[in-house]
């Protein structure tokens, strides 16, 4: 989105991107329970994702390689334990996770935060206002 342009070098002129700092995605309504919406905000690409009641926010690249974040799925964190002769999978209670279609690291969607490993994806701010849903730019919830 440029809203004006600004001489480059003498004369040229070239875009000024202005960001809003906080962006309006849409109804609250419009959003499906755990199904990411991808938005390009400025010149990034930020995943809104509905769970339940709640909304995040996190930027469609992933920490270890770059992957497609948004395009994971969203749910509740796995937990891996033996079982006997095998390894038994269960779901764990907690807050939703998205996992990256990749390498399938998982991501908590409050913070960014990887489930088991020291990466972080980044997170913004979303607040609900009169039942629209706005992005915080450059706010990484905590
Ligand atoms: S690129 Fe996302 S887990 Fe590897």
């Amino acid at each position: 989105m440029a809203d004006r342009t600004e001489p480059v070098d003498g004369g040229e002129t070239t875009p000024v991107v202005r960001v809003p700092e906080r962006v309006d995605v849409g109804e609250e309504n419009s959003f499906e329970h755990g199904v990411p919406k991808i938005f390009t905000i400025g010149s990034r690409e930020i995943g809104v994702v509905r769970w339940g009641e709640r909304f995040y926010a996190v930027r469609n690249h992933c920490p270890d390689q770059g992957g497609p974040l948004c395009a994971g799925a969203v749910r509740l964190p796995l937990a891996a334990g033996p079982s006997d002769d095998h390894v038994c999978l269960s779901i764990e209670e907690g807050p939703p996770v998205i996992a990256c279609p990749w390498h399938h690291y998982e991501f908590d969607l409050r913070n960014g935060h990887e489930v088991r490993g020291g990466r972080r994806a980044i997170t913004y701010q979303v607040d609900v206002v009169g039942g629209r849903v706005y992005v915080r730019r450059g706010t990484a919830a905590s």
